[in-house]
């Protein structure tokens, strides 16, 4: 069959969400709607959490226990979890718990958040354009990261040493954030680095500079390598490290993730 390009990568990110990854299905909606209908029939506070596990569908159970099976590699390293395009938080507060269950006690463990929080910036190439990429897509509502923060730390209320914070937001576009958080932060050891950022120049641009603070044993988690419509993580991976250099891995249930372990 002769490709036909650029038609199939000209879709619009949340179209190719709808047809390809399937995040928001018919079947998902009528979960979402059945939630909606009966959220106020259902306690929030019964003890075997019906409300979350009732609407939580194979796609979310997926994510979670693809964290839950990263966050316990991770156990017995030593470093802080960076997370590389955070939108409205729903990594974050799955990696704060899975901490408060694995290791309570390691309040060095510190999880942090790097997001613009107004979407992608003008700085996407041509291709991630046709792509359907565009400057303020999966922008927040306005102040949503102090929303954010609150939800954060009532998870971090439920684990051990809750009077410590051991979570942060940084605010902004990575490739200037990023530099000024790792000079702010010269103590910082990381030990699982989460890419989720979706486009070309600011996953290079943290790639370029994350490495040196990674001891072998720790993990590089990808959101969209090998993923046709969203091209630039993947090239930013192959400028940056070089394919051929990592042994990378794959969870059949969460098609488009992939990890790999620094050697
Ligand atoms: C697919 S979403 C992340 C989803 C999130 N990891 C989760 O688990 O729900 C991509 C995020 O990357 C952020 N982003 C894109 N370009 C960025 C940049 N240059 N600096 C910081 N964040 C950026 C966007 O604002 C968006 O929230």
């Amino acid at each position: 069959m002769v490709a036909n390009y650029p038609s199939g990568l000209n879709k619009s990110v949340d179209q190719f969400a709808l047809e390809a990854t399937g995040h928001d299905n018919e079947r998902r909606q009528t979960l979402r709607d059945l939630h909606a209908g009966l959220m106020g029939q259902i306690p929030t506070s019964v003890w075997n959490k019906t409300s979350a596990m009732l609407f939580a569908d194979r796609i979310t159970l997926s994510r979670l226990m693809y964290f839950n099976d990263r966050y316990k590699e991770i156990v017995g390293t030593t470093g802080v979890i960076c997370e590389f395009g955070t939108l409205y938080g729903g990594t974050l507060s799955t990696l704060i718990n899975l901490r408060g269950m694995y290791e309570p006690y390691n309040y060095l463990r510190r999880i942090v958040g790097f997001d613009t929080f107004s979407g992608f910036t003008d700085d996407l190439s041509d291709v991630e354009r046709e792509s359907g990429l565009h400057a303020g897509g999966y922008a927040t509502p306005s102040g949503y990261e102090r929303e954010l923060e609150r939800v954060l730390a009532a998870h971090e209320q439920n684990s051990p040493i809750s009077h410590l914070r051991k979570f942060e937001l940084v605010k902004g576009d990575v490739t200037e954030t990023f530099d000024t958080w790792l000079e702010v932060n010269p103590s910082a050891v990381i030990s699982m680095a989460i890419f989720d950022m979706d486009a070309y120049a600011p996953t290079k641009h943290v790639l370029e500079r994350i490495l040196e603070r990674m001891p072998k044993g720790s993990l590089l988690c990808f959101d969209e390598l090998n993923y046709p419509n969203f091209p630039g993580e993947t090239v930013a991976v192959r400028e940056v490290l070089g394919l051929h250099n990592l042994r990378l891995r794959h969870d059949p249930n969460n098609t488009t993730m992939s990890w790999c372990v620094v050697e």
